[in-house]
């Protein structure tokens, strides 16, 4: 942890050393870690703060014969990571006998295209089942038991509660991690996930005999601590909740320990994703994935799973009322926001400047390769430039200052807003300014305007547009956004007599500001105005006496 008073001076010394020869780089190349200052997290990669700009690839992806159709799609993306699956089926097809070709493949080409990658162990539990578990443990129920129903019949989920089924999966993670430790000094891999959407659907725990046994004795004194609780049994301390605080407690440990293991080895920053319940109330037990790490349940998951540094959201609900609460569940002080997994239908993008605004360690839309697999209605049709260009046109603004934006959101107040479903405006306050957004304007003429109504732009009703807006200062922000009109007022504390003074659009040269030309008349007339073309802007606001 950095302490607040030595971010600056911290930073300024990690980024001078990014400027190092690129062989020196390799040979000290730092591994990447997660830091937290106060409400602010950042990844640092290569010692410096680094946004992953991600796709996944899809879950079949995983072989070199696919490696084709996933670079260019990357490329075309604008994105800097790719996230995507190293299967124990794939690694270890015969027990003790480890095949990590597949790794040095993905970690030649990545560093040949100029990518990162982030590995998604596919496990014990991959969407909950054991598909991904090598055909010696899928096929042996009684060395590797399922869980069990409440009539004794078998679940098709593995359970938590076997120490073989763990230490067989942790023996294989310890592998791979041994396997990068060796064969990644430079760490193109920078993060490493866990299993992937862990749980149960249907059966909320394991009611085996020895799951039982435990179910009915006291709840971990570590748990009811941090439940703030009174010890008892699972069902008098946690009521209709037990079965799923039950198996998320023994889950998030057997997770925690796979994690833990392979950070002996190489302790890069590790995550577990959910496959997330509601965005809003306690979900039922059965219809959820029991055991993952949805966002009612991170308190246990903290308690139960030091080793993994954050819990994160793979956000398929494009309601704009759930993205917003799914990006604050997970966006805590000791949980740095991190978007592994979203839908790549076009409508999804515009949350990616929400998550950014809440300072994302990184994002990723789910899908994106040509090898012909999508995921609609869950996602997008067969990708075609439209789908990619609704991500592509956000992260090619952002590439160029993916360090500057993770550096400056690690040290300052940011926002980002995205396009409601009702397309309303959104505020929010900085000290003395607020800024509004607006949706489905054009960029010149006031906002209510009988002659725009009749003549609303082709955006008006579309799910697109939102902003990105840093406050660098009490009165200078940095912005960007698209589809967007933005309007900065004095707030209730600002100045009688506000101004904008200036308004400079501009780029990063290796971490300063540059100014291209000053926007004023029309640009700025009619607030700042967003459509498809990307700008940077950095905003003074003043008044007069
Ligand atoms: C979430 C999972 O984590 C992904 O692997 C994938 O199965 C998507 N759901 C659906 O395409």
């Amino acid at each position: 942890m950095i302490a607040r008073s030595g971010v600056t001076a911290t930073l300024v010394a990690l980024l001078t050393a990014t400027n190092t020869p690129a062989a020196a780089q390799q040979a000290e190349a730092p591994l990447p870690r997660l830091v937290t200052n106060g409400n602010h997290h950042a990844l640092l990669v290569d010692g410096a703060p680094f946004l992953m700009l991600g796709a996944q690839a899809n879950n079949s992806s995983n072989y070199p014969s696919a490696l084709p159709k996933v670079w260019p799609v990357l490329d075309q993306l604008h994105a800097n990571t790719l996230e995507i699956p190293v299967a124990w089926q794939q690694v270890e097809p015969e027990e003790g006998k480890f095949d990590f070709s597949w790794v040095q493949t993905l970690l030649e080409q990545a560093r040949s295209h100029d990518k990162r990658l982030v590995l998604l162990w596919f496990g014990t539990w991959k969407n909950t089942n054991p598909n991904y578990t090598p055909a010696w443990v899928l096929t042996n129920n009684r060395r590797f038991p399922r869980m069990k129903k409440p009539d004794g019949s078998d679940s098709y989920a593995l359970s938590p509660m076997y120490r073989s089924t763990l230490e067989a999966d942790k023996r294989a993670f310890v592998q791979l991690m041994s396997y990068l430790k060796a064969h990644d000094p430079q760490n193109t891999v920078l993060m490493v996930q866990v299993e992937n959407e862990t749980g149960s659907y249907g059966n909320p725990r394991d009611y085996g005999m020895a799951a039982q046994k435990l179910f009915d004795g006291p709840v971990p004194a570590a748990l009811v601590k941090a439940q703030h609780k009174q010890p008892g049994n699972w069902a008098r301390v946690f009521g209709d909740q037990a079965d799923r605080y039950f198996n998320t407690w023994y889950l998030a440990r057997y997770v925690n320990e796979i994690a833990a293991a392979g950070k002996e080895v190489k302790p890069l920053p590790m995550y577990a994703n959910a496959a997330l319940a509601g965005a809003f109330g306690t979900p039922d037990p059965k219809a959820v994935a029991s055991g993952g790490p949805q966002w009612d349940v991170l308190d246990i998951w903290k308690a139960a799973a030091p080793a993994i540094d954050t819990e994160a959201p793979d956000i398929y609900d494009a309601k704009s009322a759930d993205v917003a609460a799914y990006l604050d569940h997970y966006d805590r002080p000791d949980n740095p926001l991190f978007v592994p997994e979203t839908g790549n239908a076009p409508k999804f993008a515009r949350y990616f400047w929400s998550a950014l605004g809440h300072g994302a360690i990184g994002y990723a839309p789910f899908g994106m390769d040509a090898t012909g697999y999508f995921n609609y209605p869950l996602g997008a049709g067969p990708l075609d430039d439209e789908i990619i260009d609704a991500f592509a046109s956000k992260y090619a603004l952002i590439a160029p200052i993916d360090r500057d934006w993770a550096r400056i959101a690690y040290e300052h107040e940011t926002w980002g807003c995205s396009r409601p479903d009702d397309g309303a405006a959104q505020k929010k306050t900085f000290g003395a300014w607020t800024i509004t957004a607006k949706y489905g304007q054009w960029q010149f003429g006031p906002d209510e305007d009988d002659m725009r109504r009749q003549d609303a732009p082709p955006w008006a009703a579309k799910p697109i547009g939102g902003c990105l807006v840093a406050a660098l200062g009490p009165d200078t922000f940095l912005i960007t956004g698209d589809h967007v009109r933005l309007h900065i007022d004095a707030s209730n504390d600002g100045p009688p007599h506000p101004l904008m003074v200036r308004v400079e659009e501009g780029h990063f040269d290796k971490g300063t500001w540059v100014m291209d030309r000053v926007w004023n008349g029309d640009e700025t007339d009619y607030g700042l105005n967003f459509v498809d073309t990307p700008y940077l802007l950095k905003v003074t606001m003043g008044s007069y006496k």
